[in-house]
C-alpha cells in the first residue's frame, strides 16, 4: 500500500495574498485542486491525506468532492512549519502501509512519470527524491565575502513528492528535528536515498511570478 500526504498548510506569506497559498486560484479553481486531482489518478497510489491550513478543513474536503479526489481519506490541519505539518500528516496514516510519499501542494503540476520513477527507485533505500540539475554556479557565503565555490556537478535542486519507506519516515520524524524537505531528516537519521530524474513542471509556486508561469502550463 501506498498513502501520499499532501502537505498544503502553509500560509504562502511570499505569494502575499489574503488567503493560505493552496487556496490561491489557479485557472479556474484553487490551487490545491490541481495536485489533489493529480494524486488522485496517479496509479499505484491508494490513498491521500490532505494537510490544510488550521480553519480551511472543510473547504479542502468540499474542494476534493469537486475534483472527484475520492482516495481522499483525511483531511487533518496542520502545523507551524512543514515538517510539523509533515508530522500530522503522517500520524494519518495507518500501521501497514509500506510506503510514504509526501508531496508540497505547492507544486501542483505532479506528472504521474515522477511518481511512477520514485516509486521504482525505493527498493534497497530509505527513499527516493526527484532532483534537477542547477543552472546557476553556486557559492558559500559569509558576511557578504565568498567562502567558497561548490563544485556544481555535485550539485542538484531537490524536489517533491519525494517516496520513502514508511519505517524510515516514521522513524526520522520522532527524532524530533527540522529540516526544508524530509529527505534530510531521514537522511539525518542514517537513512539512504536515491535520486531520480525530476521535471520541470515541478516548479514551486512561491511568487506571484511562478503562480503565473504554472498557471500557463496547465
Ligand atoms: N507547508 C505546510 N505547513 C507549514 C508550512 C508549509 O504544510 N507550516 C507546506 C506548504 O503548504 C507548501 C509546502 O509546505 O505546500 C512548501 O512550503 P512553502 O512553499 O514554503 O509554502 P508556504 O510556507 O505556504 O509559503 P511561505 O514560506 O511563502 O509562507
Ligand atoms: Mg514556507
Amino acid at each position: 500500500m501506498v498513502w501520499a500526504v499532501l502537505v498544503a498548510a502553509g500560509r504562502g506569506e511570499r505569494l502575499g495574498e489574503k488567503r493560505p497559498k493552496a487556496f490561491v486560484r489557479l485557472g479556474e479553481l484553487p490551487l490545491l485542486a490541481e495536485p489533489l486531482r493529480r494524486l488522485d489518478e496517479c496509479e499505484g497510489i491508494d490513498a491521500v491525506v490532505v494537510v490544510a491550513p488550521p480553519d480551511w478543513q472543510e473547504p479542502a474536503i468540499l474542494l476534493a468532492e469537486e475534483v472527484g479526489a475520492s482516495k481522499v481519506t483525511a483531511c487533518v490541519a496542520g502545523g507551524e512549519t512543514r515538517t510539523e505539518s509533515v508530522r500530522v500528516g503522517v500520524a494519518e496514516v495507518p500501521d501497514g502501509v509500506d510506503v510514504i510519499l509526501v508531496h508540497d501542494a505547492a507544486r501542483p503540476l505532479l506528472p504521474p512519470e515522477v511518481v511512477a520513477r520514485l516509486l521504482g527507485a525505493l527498493e534497497g533505500y530509505d527513499g527516493a527524491v526527484p532532483v534537477v540539475p542547477l543552472i546557476d554556479t553556486v557559492k558559500r557565503v559569509r558576511d557578504g565575502v565568498v567562502d567558497e565555490t561548490l563544485v556544481r556537478d555535485e550539485l542538484v535542486a531537490v524536489q517533491t513528492p519525494q517516496a520513502f519507506h514508511a519505517a524510515a519516515l516514521r522513524a526520522a520524524l520522532a527524532a524530533g528535528r527540522d529540516g526544508s524537505d524530509c529527505a534530510s531528516l531521514v537522511e539525518a537519521n542514517g537513512g539512504r536515498i536515491r535520486t531520480v530524474e525530476g521535471d520541470e513542471r515541478l516548479l514551486k509556486v512561491t511568487t506571484k511570478a511562478d503562480l503565473e508561469r504554472v498557471a500557463a502550463w496547465l
